[in-house]
């Protein structure tokens, strides 16, 4: 923690870091833009699910009058009301959706967002949402990391052949995901009830053959063995682990994979179990925070909220949470060596709270207190108005 700190910023990396006086000595001649509160690496949204329709009401007053996620998701809401939706509107009112959520996320400080298909579950409309993604990271100002999430769900055509289905991810999607760099890593959603271990490791052995890293939705809330396969496959992370078992933890514990929580998820959906984060620390495995924003089960943008419910639900410390959401989130992307940190040779992606001491990021739960952030060493606009997540109304 540096006091009257200066970071020097050249080509979009940062290229020293130190006290204001002794960087102002050295480097006379650069630009200086002068900032108050605390300055952090900009915040990495390890998993989302930013390209949908519209917010899942129903879902949420069913689930207020007692009906759980499952239950309503085998009563056809859940993810396959928002395929329906995904599948019914055009790729341009999608990207223009997904524009405004891309920006409300930068406005909460995250410069890098993973964003995942899953939505669509025939092969044109996971391409569809995946090209979202690309026609965006154009024109967007935070980094946008698409992962091909085919393997949300069984889609409704395939509910009596779904091994039609893993065959179909396996013979066309992901290769034509892979060929066409619509995605640089492939998720399934493996949890009981959905794929099941001997899928998913399908799946994922296809999607690595095809050149794509590999991520789990793993043991969400009924475990099944999920943060062992994922280790098993060296997968980057192992995500949600509310139902992860012993041997899963000791498994994340002595491996590379990065252990994905998601506590916004479990409150959102009124559930009391969270992962077992304090266990996972203590054993040594490397813990990530992300929002999972989604229609479904996290409708937040907001990573310090995350990061809230992560020291108050999850029991981290504020330190673990910073690490969380910066270092270990780069890490569950691939991108530890490139982003996440405020050293020598990292992208300059920043942004500072407006608060007097850092822990207050994890602190005022719900309030956006980001006063600037930058990528690639630039400033970037910041919206002036609250910015709208769902489809417009007729005023
Ligand atoms: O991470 N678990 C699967 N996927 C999402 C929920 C998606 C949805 O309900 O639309 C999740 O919680
Ligand atoms: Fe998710």
């Amino acid at each position: 923690m540096l006091h009257d700190a200066a970071v020097l910023v050249e080509g979009g990396r940062i290229r020293a870091v130190g006290s204001y006086a002794d960087l102002r000595d050295d480097h006379a001649g650069a630009v200086v833009e002068e900032v108050r509160g605390v300055l952090f690496p900009g915040f990495v949204d390890c998993h989302t699910h930013a390209v949908f329709g519209g917010p899942r009401l129903e879902d949420h007053e069913r689930r207020a009058l007692g009906e759980d996620y499952k239950t309503i998701a085998a009563r056809g809401g859940g993810i396959l009301q928002s395929v329906r939706d995904v599948r019914a509107r055009s790729e341009r009112e999608l990207v223009e959706l997904t524009r405004a959520r891309v920006r409300a996320l930068l406005a909460h400080g995250t410069t890098t967002i993973e964003v995942k298909s899953g939505y669509g579950l025939d092969p044109a409309t996971e391409l569809k949402q995946l090209r979202v993604v690309r026609d965006l990271s154009s024109t967007e100002r935070p980094a946008l990391v698409p992962t091909f999430l085919g393997a949300h769900e069984v889609p409704p055509e395939f509910r009596d052949r779904r091994a039609d289905y893993v065959q179909l991810l396996c013979d066309d999607m992901i290769p034509t995901v892979a060929r066409d760099k619509l995605a640089v890593a492939c998720d399934v959603f493996c949890e009981p009830g959905v794929f099941d271990v001997a899928e998913t490791r399908t799946i994922l052995t296809a999607a690595r053959r095809h050149g794509l890293a590999l991520k789990l939705h793993a043991d969400e809330l009924d475990g099944c063995g999920g943060a062992e396969l994922a280790v098993r496959l060296n997968a980057l992370s192992a995500d949600h682990l509310a139902g992860v078992s012993d041997a899963g933890i000791r498994a994340l514990a002595g491996s590379e994979t990065l252990a994905v929580l998601l506590p916004a998820t479990m409150v959102f959906l009124g559930k009391r179990q969270h992962a077992p984060a304090r266990r996972m620390v203590e054993a040594g495995a490397a813990v990530a925070l992300a929002t999972d924003f989604n229609p479904g089960s996290s409708p937040t943008v907001s990573l310090p909220l995350a990061m809230a419910f992560g020291v108050s639900q999850l029991g981290l410390r504020h330190g673990e949470v910073v690490t969380a959401v910066t270092v270990n989130a780069a890490a569950a992307l691939g991108l530890a060596q490139d982003r996440g940190q405020i050293a020598p040779g990292f992208r300059a992606d920043l942004v500072t709270h407006g608060v007097s001491d850092w822990r207050e990021v994890a602190y005022w739960m719900g309030e956006n207190l980001v006063t600037a952030v930058w990528t690639g060493g630039s400033a970037c606009p910041l919206p002036t108005a609250p910015v709208s997540l769902g489809p417009h109304v007729e005023a």
